[in-house]
């Protein structure tokens, strides 16, 4: 469960969340839908505890206030962030970083998810280096079945995909939903959001929410794009 109570985060005297508040319960998936730069991506760096933001209000996963704690420390406490642009690992093997992710798992075990994830022929080759778009994210999503966590942030996870590798992003996040993971997924398009279960839909325009609802609010962005709000 993550709820986020008031929540305002700053880079130096610029404001660029301006009072977010957003209770997504344990098990929901939670759609973030808004403009270019309206602070989607910096709402999952502020959870995640990037130090780059300075930030105010609360945020609780799992009833625990993680507000003031590191980034380690958030992710110990089950938060978990793929990023829009994941970075590339030279040198560490997509195995020996699966087994750093979660210690308790035997080789075999590590396979046998990497097999659910489609990502068997990468447990040998280094993290992200040379892989394709979706690629990348399918290793993302087995990361996140990895580190099983509380509350994963998902940000773009469908950006520069083909629909087909939305399709299967979309299906591997089916296949790994259950009653102990919240999402949050921030994305764009509505693409994506038709493959998936949503609970709730956000809209962020300028650091605020500027309406949530239900599935279909998915349908009025599409039809009437983000001006309205
Ligand atoms: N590290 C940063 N330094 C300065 N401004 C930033 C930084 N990160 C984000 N911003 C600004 O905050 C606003 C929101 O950015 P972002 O959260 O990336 O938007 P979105 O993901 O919705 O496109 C943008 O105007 C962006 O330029
Ligand atoms: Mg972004």
């Amino acid at each position: 469960m993550l709820n986020i109570k008031n929540l305002k985060a700053s880079v130096g005297d610029v404001e660029i969340l301006k009072g977010i508040d957003l209770l997504i319960k344990s098990g929901e998936l939670h759609a973030v839908m808004g403009p270019n730069g309206s602070g989607k991506s910096t709402l999952c760096h502020v959870v995640m505890g990037n130090e780059n933001f300075t930030h105010e209000g609360v945020i609780e996963v799992n009833d625990k206030n993680i507000t003031n704690m590191k980034q380690n420390e958030r992710y110990n406490s089950g938060v978990f962030q793929s990023f829009q642009y994941p970075v590339g690992l030279p040198g560490v093997t997509l195995l020996e970083f699966a087994l750093n992710i979660n210690p308790e798992l035997t080789e075999g075990e590590i396979s046998e998810l990497a097999k659910k994830f489609n990502v068997v022929e990468f447990l040998d080759r280094e993290v992200n280096v040379d892989l394709s778009g979706g690629e990348k994210k399918r290793c993302e999503l087995f990361q996140l079945a990895l580190s099983n966590p509380n509350i994963a942030l998902l940000d773009e996870i469908d950006s520069g995909l083909d629909i087909d590798a939305i399709k299967s992003v979309a299906e591997l996040i089916n296949k790994n939903r259950d009653s102990k993971t919240s999402y949050l997924i921030v994305t764009h398009y509505s693409r994506i959001l038709k493959y998936l279960e949503v609970d709730q839909v956000h809209i962020i325009v300028n650091g605020k929410i500027a309406k949530s609802g239900s599935k279909e609010l998915i349908e009025e962005v599409d039809s009437g794009g983000y001006t309205q709000y």
